[in-house]
């Protein structure tokens, strides 16, 4: 494990992922497993160690917005307007690939995946050793995705050359993702996230689609994801303990928003009543309970507005 604050532990880390290795890096969404994005033999190393389909296409993380055009042609100028407003941040954007990047990295596509993540440590690595990383979260394929070092470790210890510990990740769900490849109509958001539609619309003065299925056209993209151990069960919408007599059940927890008087008080976790407090303890939590082997998680139907798509769209994946 190397520590992002020490700065021949960061440095060494750069070095690593320069020549090769594959390391675990904090992002402010969830950990990533990152390899050089020039290197297709680390590329295959990150897939192997996390049992990942080939065809499932991979983030590129940059440093700085002139890496885009390393990694990206034809951009069109809202991915600039976007960056400006957005990077470093939670924010993928998916444009056409360059002709001469590997098509490893996307899952044999045209198109390319990328961002410039909010941790400081991991863009001045990334600007220090001039390279791109692709970086899949750090989880084996369909688990979890890590929001600490100790959560990779979890999964991977023993697959990988080093975990670069940057602490806990400050927004704790993975990246919003926008398709930027047509802009001339209604652009559309392939994954929903910490950036919604409303926010994006309002830069760009365009409108933003968010599908509220999640789109299994793209690879890799599947209706089962982001599971615990642990079984998720739905709360009944007109709660109360008779209507969900199961939740009683011994060692069950229940996920809320906020503690409920309505529900066994001592059963309870509350993730926090904004979507920001909620995203930041979800998978924190839920990694909590899988360590203490909670056989069943009961969970709280989210609110119906654009606020809480991207949690929504994580908890039915989850509970899938
Ligand atoms: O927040 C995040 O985005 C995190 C951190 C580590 O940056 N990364 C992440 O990567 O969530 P991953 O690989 O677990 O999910 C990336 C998803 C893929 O499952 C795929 O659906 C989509 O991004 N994707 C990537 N490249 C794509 C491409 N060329 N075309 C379509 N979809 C793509
Ligand atoms: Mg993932």
């Amino acid at each position: 494990m190397l520590k992002a604050d020490n700065d021949k532990q960061l440095q060494h880390a750069g070095r690593l992922l320069k020549l090769g290795g594959i390391v675990a890096i904090p992002t402010e969404t969830v950990y990533g497993l990152a390899a050089n994005a020039a290197d297709t033999d680390a590329i295959q190393q990150v897939y192997q160690a996390k049992n990942r389909p080939q065809n499932h296409p991979a983030i590129v993380h940059i440093g700085a917005i002139e890496q885009l055009q390393d990694w990206a042609y034809g951009i069109p100028d809202e991915a600039y307007l976007l960056a400006e407003q957005f990077w470093p941040g939670p924010l993928t954007l998916l444009l056409h690939r360059h002709p001469k990047v590997s098509p490893l990295i996307t899952g044999g596509s045209h198109s390319i995946a990328i961002r410039m993540p909010n941790q400081a440590q991991l863009r001045k690595i990334l600007q220090q050793q001039n390279i791109g990383v692709i970086a899949p979260s750090a989880n084996l394929h369909k688990q979890l995705s890590p929001t600490t070092a100790a959560h990779v470790l979890e999964q991977l210890d023993g697959k990988i050359d080093a975990v670069l510990d940057g602490g806990r990740c400050s927004v704790g769900i993975e990246s919003t993702i926008l398709d930027l490849r047509e802009t001339s109509d209604k652009l559309r958001i392939l994954r929903p996230g910490p950036i919604t539609a409303q926010q994006l619309s309002k830069v760009l003065n365009q409108e933003v689609e968010a599908p509220e299925q999640h789109d299994v056209s793209v690879a890799g993209n599947m209706a089962k994801h982001y599971q615990p151990q642990a079984k998720l069960r739905w709360l009944n919408s007109n709660t109360n303990a008779n209507a969900n007599a199961n939740i009683t059940e011994p060692h069950s927890i229940i996920l809320v928003r906020s503690l409920r008087d309505d529900l066994p008080q001592q059963q309870q976790r509350a993730l926090g009543a904004t979507p920001e407090q909620f995203a930041h303890a979800l998978y924190h939590t839920l990694h909590e309970l899988d360590q203490k082997r909670v056989p069943t998680i009961w969970l709280e139907p989210l609110p119906e507005t654009h606020e809480w798509q991207a949690l929504r769209n994580r908890l039915h994946r989850a509970a899938e």
